[in-house]
């Protein structure tokens, strides 16, 4: 894939990862996240080719999400492509439940999509072109133990997709739904239970770009993982809770 990308969480994990592979590939690629200094880093390695540039933003800020796209335009010339990967997790337990984690997890992980959307949707409608991905995860399925902030800003996001490009589709502006299992990153390295079918975010962002190319709706991998909890999504929750239960010890 080449032509100009902007992606949101660019500083670690997948979005690294996808910014690298993508440069690598001939994209010019805008990297965004908070931390100015990772992504000067990500723009210095060799690997970048030259062709990855910072833009630090946090994509809570819907006003500066704007300003940095019109700045990444202005860099780069009109985007082809925006990934919308930006997001956090925050376990919650019930002995210290507050709504104050599903505020920052909905602002960051839904919120910053919907800000990211916002920043480039006039230009694409006006183009009647463009590619919106965004990442989202098959914890918005259905819902996970500890994942009660986490899960839903991942739900919303599905169904903000499935709107999006019943919406979009008769601009000529495409929607990608991204739904990974789990990848070793940051984000996971602070999982203390085992990760069925890990993998790495160099094998995620190389799945990411196959799915980008081939053009279809939902991008979900490993798909051996995936297509079970998928099945597990039609389950009676009778059964659901009692499969969660044994794989968790809950
Ligand atoms: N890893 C997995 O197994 C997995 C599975 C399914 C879905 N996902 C999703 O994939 C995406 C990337 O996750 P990851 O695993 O690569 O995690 P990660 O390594 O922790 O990366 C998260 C990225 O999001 C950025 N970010 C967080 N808050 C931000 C904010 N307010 N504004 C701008 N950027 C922000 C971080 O950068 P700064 O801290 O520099 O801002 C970082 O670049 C997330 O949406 C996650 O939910 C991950």
């Amino acid at each position: 894939m080449k032509g100009r990308v902007w992606i949101t969480g660019a500083s670690s994990g997948i979005g690294r990862a996808l910014a690298l592979a993508l440069a690598q590939g001939g994209a010019q690629v805008a990297a965004s996240a908070r931390r100015a200094d990772e992504l000067e880093r990500l723009a210095a390695e060799p690997a970048a080719a030259g062709r990855i540039r910072a833009f630090p933003v946090d994509v809570a800020d819907a006003g500066a999400m704007a300003e940095t796209c019109a700045a990444v335009e202005a860099a780069l010339g009109p985007l082809d492509l925006v990934v919308l990967n930006a997001g956090t997790h925050e376990p919650v337990r019930v002995e210290n439940f507050s709504p104050a984690p599903f505020r920052r997890l909905m602002e960051i992980n839904f919120f910053g999509a919907v800000n990211g959307v916002a920043a480039v949707l006039p230009a694409f409608l006006a183009r009647r072109a463009g590619h919106i991905a965004i990442v989202s995860s098959v914890a918005g399925w259905r819902g996970l133990p500890e994942a009660a902030a986490y899960g839903p800003t991942k739900a919303a996001l599905i169904n903000l997709c499935e709107a999006l490009k019943l919406d979009l589709d008769r601009h000529g502006i495409r929607v990608s739904l991204v739904m990974p299992g789990f990848v070793r990153t940051p984000l996971t390295d602070r999982n203390a239970f085992p990760m069925p079918f890990l993998v790495s975010a160099e094998d995620a962002a190389r799945r990411i770009i196959a799915g980008l190319d081939k053009g279809g709706f939902e991008i979900t991998f490993p798909r051996r993982f995936t297509w079970l909890l998928k099945l597990g999504r039609i389950l009676p929750y009778a059964l659901y809770f009692r499969l969660v239960r044994a794989r968790t010890g809950r």
